[in-house]
């Protein structure tokens, strides 16, 4: 469900048309409906209603301040992964009893800030970093409270780049490592495990493969209470996935939540969720501008102005964004097969082979849907190209919530050494 709908023949955010938008802001830009992040958060929470449950959303998904605050309203803690994520996450009012510290390498600083901040906890991946954290911890005299991530050897299904739950992915401690490192950090000062924690993949377009690898995980947790452990949250992760085109079949939240009701029934632990895509994927879209068409051997080019350094997945990933014009056309529309690509000098920098679209005009504006999550994001300025913009409607409101870099602002990062000057 989402808030991007054609209203008198135009596509529309909310009650903003996104034409208004391209003019005022120009284009690249990502528009994200508030509507619909709130919607998927409070979808999400109804379904866990009645359990201990915190909703960690997932910042790498989309990190943007206006977007954690949005969030933050709904009550969404945060699930983080660097420094800059945290403080993004305290920026946007997020309180530290609701964010979660996640990643194979955080750095010794990024550990001072997260115990500094007083966050709910660590979720650590290595026994090595299970060792420095203790360290940083009694240095400042102070606990982490920590839940190891297992890597459960399941797989999750989706794209070999975004599976992280088999055996042989950089994610997790093994599962034969998991008991011997609970014994260790029982032994360590500045540390105490409290949970465990998994995470298998992200896009997971079925329960099944997760439902496995939680069951797996549940009986971890009952074998380190058994052995003195006391244990009592267990962070799921995220991975939740979400429809990018027509007639995509996906499990519901609330199929979801009652898989995991099932699983940790009778367990008492705090489930801790971090799903990031289900609650921003749908919510953003990004807007390009065709510049020219492309006649060649057996095939269109449809040239637009936003490329893979603004929305990285199709080239990451082959994965699929559904590109709608602004301008909305009868269904009986006669259909080009375009091959959609952007400036960038590289092959990959391409969106769709042979898609079927309406006449696409020069001048006229596309929308690449579902790029709210891991769109902005990934994005950088190779080429030389501005930071992409942003912008976030809340019915017939809207605001520029990361504006364009001017070329002067990029330049002034750099210096010349004094040798060329
Ligand atoms: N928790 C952990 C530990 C994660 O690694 C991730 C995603 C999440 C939660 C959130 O997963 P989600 O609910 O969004 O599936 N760039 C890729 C996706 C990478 C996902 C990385 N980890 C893409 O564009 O598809």
């Amino acid at each position: 469900m989402h808030h991007f709908h054609y209203r008198n023949g135009r596509l529309h955010c909310e009650d903003v048309s996104l034409d208004a938008i391209a003019d005022e802001v120009g284009t690249p830009v990502y528009v994200y409906s508030s509507a619909t992040l709130r919607r998927h958060a409070r979808v999400i929470g109804e379904a866990f209603d009645g359990m201990s449950c915190l909703i960690a959303y997932s910042v790498k998904a989309n990190g943007n301040l206006g977007v954690l605050k949005t969030l933050a309203a709904e009550g969404c803690g945060a699930d983080v992964v660097s420094g800059g994520e945290l403080k993004r996450a305290r920026a946007a009012g997020i309180p530290p009893s609701r964010i979660v510290f996640s990643g194979v390498g955080k750095t010794r600083e990024e550990m001072r800030l997260g115990l500094e901040e007083g966050i709910h906890q660590f979720n650590v991946e290595s026994a090595a970093e299970v060792e420095v954290l203790s360290d940083v911890a009694s240095l400042l005299g102070k606990t982490a409270k920590i839940a190891v991530r297992v890597n459960p050897d399941v797989a999750a299904g989706g794209h070999p780049n975004i599976s992280t739950g088999k055996a042989g992915d950089k994610f997790g401690v093994p599962w034969e490592a998991a008991d011997a490192l609970y014994a260790r950090i029982a032994e360590l000062d500045g540390v105490e495990a409290v949970g465990v924690d998994v995470h298998i993949g992200s896009q997971i377009d079925a329960i099944a493969p997760m439902r496995a690898a939680f069951e797996r995980v549940v009986t971890l947790v009952r074998r380190l209470r058994e052995a003195g452990h006391a244990i009592t949250r267990l962070d799921l992760g995220g991975g939740l996935g979400i429809p990018y085109k027509p007639g995509d079949d996906l499990p519901p939240p609330s199929e979801y939540a009652n898989m995991i009701r099932q699983v940790t029934e009778g367990l008492g632990v705090e489930v801790i969720l971090e799903p990031g895509r289900v609650i921003a994927g749908n919510a953003g879209v990004l807007i390009a501008e065709a510049l020219f068409t492309k006649p060649a051997p057996k095939r269109t080019f449809l040239i637009v102005d936003a490329g893979m350094n603004d929305l990285m997945r199709p080239a990451l990933y082959q994965a699929h964004h559904d590109i709608l014009p602004l301008e909305e056309r009868p269904d009986s529309t006669e259909q080009i097969n375009y091959d959609v690509v952007g400036p960038i000098c590289e092959s990959t920098d391409k969106f769709a082979t042979e898609r079927p679209l309406p006449v696409i005009r020069p001048g006229e504006r596309l929308a690449f849907m579902s790029a709210g999550a891991y769109g902005a994001v990934l994005s950088s300025q190779y080429n030389a190209r501005p930071l992409v913009a942003e912008v976030l409607v809340d019915g017939d409101k809207y605001a520029i919530v990361r504006r364009r870099p001017t070329f002067d602002e990029m330049i002034a990062l750099e210096t010349t050494p004094d040798w060329l000057t």
